[in-house]
């Protein structure tokens, strides 16, 4: 029957107390074996950046950012007083120049600055000779930061080798090359008066504009197209430099976990027939285990995975057994489709679905009636059905589906959340025995990314699984921020950084 078939289904995407702990007891092991040597899954990368800003910073720079669902060029301005002024443009990334040559995709990036330096660009930018950006490419250097989100094995602040390609890029003539030097090239192709001065993953420039904000921040993470953190870890503790000059200097550095990788080796994450055949079906099967049960680029798929299984039961359960172009179609279901429906279903009033088996359609309160209506329309328009092909049991089904597959992802961000608090001595796991840092103060997380900007509740259910790890008291601490727009601030902070260094 359909109410069993459902709760058989939510069963599997439900995940225990002991379950998180045990998560997360795996996760602190990755962690250990990332910070000890190169060459991990979770490759724990060392960013090179020694220190957080707080607030004070002043200077005008050039971000560019690409690896979220926009490609975008900024010129940022920073106040030096916790504020910042910020223009943008955006840009789209194509599929042919995703999977395309490596230097297509970069003369993209520098055509793309040259296009907003000649037309948006407004201010002097801090560069040893000041120059005008209006006057780029004629003028004198103009200083970039670059927002890079992927996996680089960084070797300086600005210089990093990609490590490997994720969220469905597979540009050739990539991975193992410097993606500076590939920026760089690309500038100088075009005779662009750009250097890039600095490089940094979305999480450090989350992390560090979150910073700048807020006056410190110890975590900044990201839960948009795909997941990742990064953090502040002694550097004592990053056993992989040992026998370097950065680790004789001792301190402080931030380090991007790359935690998307997180159970590349199945041994934890609880592996779903649907999520197996998200990842066979994906460009990089094995890989991104725990970024593919999170990101805002997979859970529309699974959703689909999941709906298409009741489409097909024999007998059907849901749509009469009958799929649209949509819902037939690889990644045809974006994950905004969960969060519209989500939204139309607006939990507020704590109204719970009706038994599927004694669905009655004339006897629902109306209140339901109301809600599962809205939720039939936005299957009608975002999966292109024909409005009387969808009952409003058919809403019921969907709502339960994009609504346990949402909670698991948040669920399990909040599972990574809390490991970073353990592994800082923020926190500890049950039981465990240790002295905690400044127990009384609030724990500063910076965030950005779609799905904890845009899905209801994915906050509310992260917190909830923080809290069964690490406990109600250091949970009430943790105040999230988000730090919209914060990549490109955090470059522009690298590339100040970079700037002093240099001179
Ligand atoms: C943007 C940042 O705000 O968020 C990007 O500028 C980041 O650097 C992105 O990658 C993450 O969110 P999404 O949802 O666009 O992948
Ligand atoms: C992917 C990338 C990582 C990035 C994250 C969020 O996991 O590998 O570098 O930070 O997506 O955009």
């Amino acid at each position: 029957n359909a109410q069993g078939v459902v709760d058989q289904i939510e069963r599997q995407f439900t995940l225990s107390p002991e379950t998180l702990i045990d998560l997360t007891k795996a996760f602190l092991n990755e962690f250990e074996l990332g910070l000890g040597s190169y060459g991990h899954p979770m490759a724990m990368i060392p960013t090179f950046v020694t220190g957080v800003p707080d607030g004070t910073e002043t200077g005008t720079f050039l971000a560019l950012d690409l690896g979220g669902t926009n490609m975008r060029v900024c010129e940022v301005v920073l106040n030096g007083d916790k504020t910042f002024n910020l223009i943008q443009q955006k840009f789209k990334v194509s599929e042919a120049l995703k999977s395309g040559e490596a230097t297509a995709l970069f003369d993209y990036l520098a055509d793309s600055v040259h296009t907003f330096l000649i037309t948006h660009a407004t201010t002097k930018y801090a560069s040893p000779h000041s120059v005008d950006a209006g006057a780029a490419p004629t003028g004198d250097i103009v200083h970039l930061g670059l927002t890079f989100s992927f996996p680089v094995e960084q070797t300086a602040l600005g210089a990093g080798k990609i490590l490997t390609w994720t969220k469905g890029f597979s540009a050739t003539g990539a991975i193992g090359n410097d993606v500076v030097k590939l920026l760089q090239d690309a500038f100088d192709r075009k005779s662009m008066h750009v250097k890039c001065v600095a490089l940094v993953n979305d999480t450090v420039g989350t992390l560090l504009s979150r910073s700048y904000i807020a006056g410190g921040s110890i975590v900044g993470a990201i839960f948009g197209t795909g997941t990742n953190g990064a953090y502040i870890e002694e550097v004592a503790k990053i056993r992989k430099l040992a026998n370097t000059p950065i680790a004789e200097k001792g301190g402080y550095m931030v380090v991007n976990t790359e935690w998307g990788a997180f159970n590349n080796s199945r041994s934890h994450l609880p592996f779903t027939s649907f999520d197996n055949a998200v990842d066979r079906l994906s460009i990089n099967p094995g890989f991104q285990a725990f970024e593919k049960f999170i990101s805002g680029m997979y859970l529309g798929e699974i959703a689909r995975q999941v709906l298409g299984s009741l489409v097909d039961a024999v007998p059907p359960i849901l749509f009469g057994g009958k799929g649209t172009p949509v819902l037939n179609a690889h990644y045809g279901l974006d994950t905004s489709f969960m969060s519209n429906i989500e939204t139309a279903w607006d939990d507020n009033d704590h109204h719970t679905i009706p038994s599927l088996d004694a669905f009655d359609q004339e006897q629902l309160h109306p209140h339901v009636r109301a809600k599962l209506d809205r939720i039939r329309q936005v299957i009608v328009e975002d999966l292109a059905f024909q409005s009387e092909k969808v009952t409003l049991k058919d809403a019921a089904i969907v709502r339960t589906i994009c609504y346990i597959v949402a909670r698991r992802a948040a669920t399990l961000s909040g599972v990574a959340l809390a490991t970073v608090l353990v592994q800082t001595d923020y926190a500890s796991l049950p039981g465990q025995a240790k002295s905690l840092k400044n127990e009384k103060e609030t724990i500063n997380v910076g965030v950005d990314g779609s799905l904890i900007e845009k899905y209801p509740e994915f906050e509310k259910d992260l917190r909830e699984s923080l809290r069964v790890v690490v406990g109600e008291d250091v949970e009430k601490r943790v105040d999230i921020g988000l730090a919209k727009d914060g990549s490109g601030v955090g470059a522009a902070l690298c590339a100040l950084q970079a700037l002093k260094q240099i001179h």
